[in-house]
Formats: structure tokens, C-alpha cells, sequence
């Protein structure tokens, strides 16, 4: 197997430290990081970025200026996240995407909360044991890497359906900067090149004419037109989801799809429907929490892990023994339930009313010794990195919008559609591709999360916003990182809201996580002091510590406006105005 799709060498998106800086205006919250780490934590500086009406934060600052054009032409927060959402695709191949999925949570001004799921789904034919090599009854990386990796698109049925409902501009209006970009072409920045070059695998399949062209990755300040993306853009401008799911970019998936051996059919996109849902509603402290319900086990397991930790608050100072071992054996509960309960709702009975429960939490967390670590027991599931975007955005009405997308691996299965000119995502990894038995890479799935077709496989895609106490938007912040998703986001919030810090120091603030197995408790360098490393050792917790753990970003309520802050560990930019 090749180094790209070894899920334990994946590197996070390369880190590009930034200077702090706060151009404009100020944070809400006053406490210093700085004044509970000293040393490596200082190594990830964060840039707020103010604006009076309104804010995208993505992992391109292309994408986030799309979105803003967006805004100062009148258009809404969705109008702007389906426009980020749509420039991501052209500026970000590495997540951002039309042929993988995503979730989006909305909230209006007006108190309307909605969260659309426009998940990839398992084709027609596709079958339970399809990646077990039926000879050795070994899981093969056909679920990794390739034609028979995809599931079935949902972005741009999703970013569609959304603005029809929520948005306020015409599909092609809100396309218009992704076409220009795409068409017009954009500057390459080192950080698209190293991510290209740290995948030169994506050069196996077709597209690497186009991202290798002298066989090495296209060079910074390199113009990157892409003609063929362009053109499905404009298709999909013009007709809507039928320009995708039917019609010439239709045929011409389903003609690459065959000529590798993908699965995926004129009929499985035809038949394609996002679903809304209603976001988990939960409450911490007086704080009011809109999170993502399944297909994705974001929003339950977040909310798990905050009810469980509510029982606890005040919580213990950040950096803290006591802080640590409650964070880490609340996310060890939570996951414990994560992996064994949740699945796509439409073919699994899902507990969310009880799990999502403050009698439930106050359970799980009368088991928590203060002083001992727990041991998760041997049978229960693990999850392994993966690569996805998060992007927030907000306006001057105070509609907000947090969305999280992915192709699954960086740049998916790594199968670009020629004339389509996208990736195609591999996105039937996140199911249990041989339930009860550890996969190739040591990893055990649930049941319930096993192949079905149609069935949308389980994520941990945790697009969140946060209200204040008095009910307007505080926090709009989400992730990438695979199960890591579920963990920065909860202490991103945890550190503004109990912790007293500005995004920008919750942002940057070292992180740490726990996914019930491995169990082990991963932290970035300067999350705690060595004196606190040696009691938590005392208490029974294995420490691995570990570099970037995710990819968030994140917008926040301000005196006057926003705060816009940018994944620190890695690229992109916020945008306001
Ligand atoms: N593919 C990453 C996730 O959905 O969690």
C-alpha cells in the first residue's frame, strides 16, 4: 500500500505559523493563554481578524474572500457558506469538494435552527463484505484508495438544496467567484504545493497532467487554471443539481466510475436526496449548543461529553491534572457510546434522546473516580485520522452558518474525473468495512455502522454554533480530523466558556484527545507541564504526545461585530468586512 494511504502517516495539512495580530477591534474575553503554558504552546500563534458585518473563516482565504463577496452583495450567511462551499472545490482540492458530502447547521436570526445532511450514501451495489479479499479474508485498501472508495456525492445537492431553502441569492450568483477562480485560474501558495506534493499518489489516477504537470507538484505562484472544473461549475450554475447528478458530468463519473471498476451508477446519482434534520439542541451552563444529529455522531458525542462534564463545573483550571483526567474520561464515555450505538437513523435505531440526556450524563459521570483513570474495555471501536474541512460563517443580521465537508482522505480516493475535472471522494472507509474484527489497520467497527446500500456512513463531522445566555449567537466553530473533530471542538467551546479565553487563544491552545481505544490520551506539545504529565501517569492514564490534532475554524460574537480566526496549526484565512 502506498505511504499516502497509510492512515497513520497522513500528515495534518502542512503548518504554517502564523504572527498573532489583531487588525481590528477586540476580543470578548481577556485571559490569556499564555498565563497557563509557557514554552511550546507560544510556537502556534492565531490571527483574529475583525469585521463589523460579516465573517467566513475556511481553510482558504480565496474561499473565505468568496464568501464575503457574497455578503457585501447583499447575500445572506447561507447564500455565503454555499459560495465558500463551491470555492473550496476549486482552491482547496485537498477537502473541499463537489464529489464528496458534507453537514451544514444553520441558525437565523429569526430563531430558525435547520442542519442539512447531505452525506455521501453506499451505492446500489455495493455489498457488505465488497473490501474483504474473499481468498484470504483479509480486508483490502479498496475502501481507501480508488474507484470502489466512493460513496456516492452529496455536496452539491446539499449546498443547493440549502440555498433554495435558507439562502437568498440565485445558485449562480453565489457560484460566480468559484466559476472565476476555477476558470481564471489562482495563484498557487506553498501551502497547496506541499499538500500536492505530500500526496503524489493523487498522480495515479487521471487530473495529473493538470496538478503534477513536469511530474513535480505545480509550483508556488504557479496561475492553476482548471478548465474542466470550470466547466461543470457552470453546468451545475445553469441547471442546478440536475447539472451533476444527471446530464454530462453525470456520464462522465459513471464513464470513469467503469473504467476502473467503481460501482457507482447513472441511477445511484439520480437517486440522491440530502435530508434536513433537526440539529441536537443541548445546554451547558446557561450556554444553548445547535450540533450535528446523526449520520454524523458529532453532535451526540459532543453533547455526551459536555452533559457528562456539566456535573463537574466549575471545571478544574486549563492545563490542570484535574481538568485533563475530566476531559479525558468524558470523551472516553462518550466515545465508548459513540462507536457502538451510532449509525445512519434510517437503517439504525439510535438512542440519541438517551444519550443525549442530562440523567444519562449525570450516570456516566458518578463513575468517574476523580483520582483514577478508567479502562476502556477491549472490545470497543477506535477511529483513525482523516482529512476534511471546516468553514463558519456569519452576517450582519446575525444568521449564521457552520459547515463541515470532506472527501475523506486528502484529495479522496484520489480518482479525479476526467471533463469533470473533481475528485471523487472515499468515503465508504468511514463504514465498518468488516464489523467485529480489526480492519488493516487494527481498527474495530460496529455493527451498526456496516455496509448497506443506500446507508450513509457514520462521520464525526460536528459543525456547531454556540448560543450566549442570552440567546444570540456566540461561538460558530467545527473541525477537521476524524474523530479529533469531536474533541477540538468541544474544547474550543470549553476554552471560551469555561476558560474565559478569546477564540484566538482557544483556537491555539495545545489539544488534547481521547477516543476510548486506543486508549491512550494524545496531547500537542505545552497542553500541560511535565509535573502534571507525571500525575496523570499516577492516575492510569498512557500519554502519547502528538503534533496537530485537528483543523478548526472558528468565528465568534464580538463588541461590534465578529472575530474571525483560522485553523493556527495549518492554512486558510478569515475574511470579514
Ligand atoms: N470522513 C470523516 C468523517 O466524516 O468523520
Amino acid at each position: 500500500m502506498s505511504h499516502r494511504f497509510s492512515r497513520t502517516a497522513l500528515a495534518l495539512i502542512p503548518l504554517a505559523f502564523a504572527v498573532a495580530s489583531c487588525r481590528h477591534g477586540g476580543a470578548r474575553q481577556t485571559v490569556d493563554i499564555g498565563t497557563y503554558l509557557g514554552g511550546e504552546a507560544s510556537l502556534v500563534a492565531a490571527t483574529p481578524v475583525f469585521g463589523a458585518h460579516g465573517m467566513v473563516a475556511s481553510n482558504s482565504e480565496l474561499a473565505s474572500a468568496a464568501g464575503t463577496e457574497i455578503l457585501k452583495q447583499g447575500g445572506n450567511a447561507v447564500d455565503a457558506a454555499v459560495a465558500t462551499g463551491f470555492a473550496l472545490a476549486v482552491t482547496y482540492p485537498f477537502a473541499g469538494n463537489i464529489g464528496g458530502g458534507g453537514f451544514m447547521n444553520i441558525h437565523m436570526a429569526d430563531g430558525r435552527a435547520a442542519a442539512i445532511d447531505y452525506r455521501e450514501i453506499a451505492p446500489l451495489a455495493a455489498t457488505r463484505d465488497m473490501y474483504v479479499d474473499p481468498a484470504t479474508g483479509k480486508l483490502t485498501n479498496k475502501s481507501l484508495i480508488g474507484h470502489l472508495a466512493s460513496g456516492v456525492p452529496g455536496a452539491v445537492a446539499g449546498m443547493a438544496d440549502a440555498l433554495a431553502k435558507y439562502g437568498t441569492l440565485p445558485l449562480a450568483t453565489v457560484m460566480a467567484p468559484a466559476i472565476r477562480l476555477a476558470k481564471d485560474g489562482f495563484i498557487v501558495d506553498s501551502s497547496l504545493f506541499r499538500s500536492l506534493r505530500g500526496n503524489r499518489a493523487v498522480a495515479q489516477f487521471a487530473g495529473k497532467e493538470l496538478f503534477f504537470p513536469t511530474g513535480e507538484a505545480v509550483a508556488p505562484g504557479t496561475r492553476l487554471v482548471q478548465a474542466d472544473l470550470a466547466h461543470t461549475l457552470e453546468i451545475i450554475a445553469a441547471k442546478g443539481p440536475a447539472g451533476f447528478y444527471t446530464g454530462e458530468v453525470a456520464e462522465a463519473l459513471v464513464a470513469e466510475e467503469k473504467r476502473g471498476g467503481g460501482i457507482i451508477t447513472m441511477e445511484d446519482l439520480k437517486r440522491y436526496k440530502p435530508e434536513w434534520r433537526t440539529p441536537i439542541r443541548s445546554t451547558y451552563r446557561g450556554y444553548t449548543l445547535f450540533t450535528m444529529p446523526p449520520a454524523s455522531s458529532g453532535g451526540v458525542t459532543m453533547t455526551e461529553t459536555m452533559n457528562i462534564l456539566e456535573n463537574f463545573a466549575p471545571l478544574p483550571r486549563f492545563g490542570s491534572a484535574g481538568y485533563t483526567h475530566l476531559l479525558t474520561e468524558a470523551f472516553r464515555r462518550a466515545f465508548i457510546d459513540r462507536n457502538e450505538k451510532l449509525a445512519d437513523p434510517a437503517f439504525v435505531k439510535v438512542p440519541i434522546e438517551q444519550l443525549t440526556s442530562k440523567s444519562y450524563a449525570k450516570e456516566l459521570a458518578s463513575g468517574i473516580d476523580r483520582a483514577h483513570a478508567t479502562k476502556t474495555p477491549a472490545f470497543k471501536v477506535a477511529a483513525e485520522p482523516e482529512h476534511t474541512t471546516h468553514y463558519s460563517v456569519a452576517d450582519a443580521k446575525g444568521n449564521v452558518v457552520s459547515t463541515t465537508t470532506t472527501l475523506n482522505g486528502g484529495y479522496g480516493s484520489g480518482v479525479w474525473v476526467p471533463k469533470g475535472g473533481f475528485f471523487m471522494n472515499n468515503e465508504m472507509d468511514d463504514f465498518a468495512a468488516q464489523p467485529g474484527s480489526p480492519n488493516m489497520f487494527g481498527l474495530v467497527q460496529g455493527e451498526a455502522n456496516a455496509i448497506v446500500p443506500g446507508k450513509r456512513m457514520l462521520s464525526a463531522m460536528a459543525p456547531t454554533i454556540v448560543l450566549d445566555k442570552d440567546g444570540s449567537v456566540l461561538l460558530v466553530v467545527g473541525a477537521a480530523g476524524g474523530p479529533r473533530i469531536i474533541t477540538t471542538t468541544t474544547e474550543v467551546i470549553l476554552n471560551v466558556i469555561e476558560h474565559h479565553m478569546s477564540l484566538a487563544d482557544a483556537m491555539r491552545a495545545p489539544r488534547l484527545h481521547h477516543q476510548s481505544l486506543p486508549d491512550t490520551l494524545r496531547y500537542e506539545p505545552g497542553a500541560f507541564s511535565d509535573a502534571v504529565a507525571d500525575s496523570l501517569r499516577a492516575m492510569g492514564h498512557a500519554l502519547q504526545r502528538t503534533g496537530g490534532l485537528a483543523n478548526a475554524n472558528g468565528i465568534m460574537r464580538v463588541n461590534g461585530g465578529w472575530i474571525g480566526v483560522r485553523e493556527p496549526r495549518s492554512a486558510g484565512g478569515a475574511v470579514g468586512y
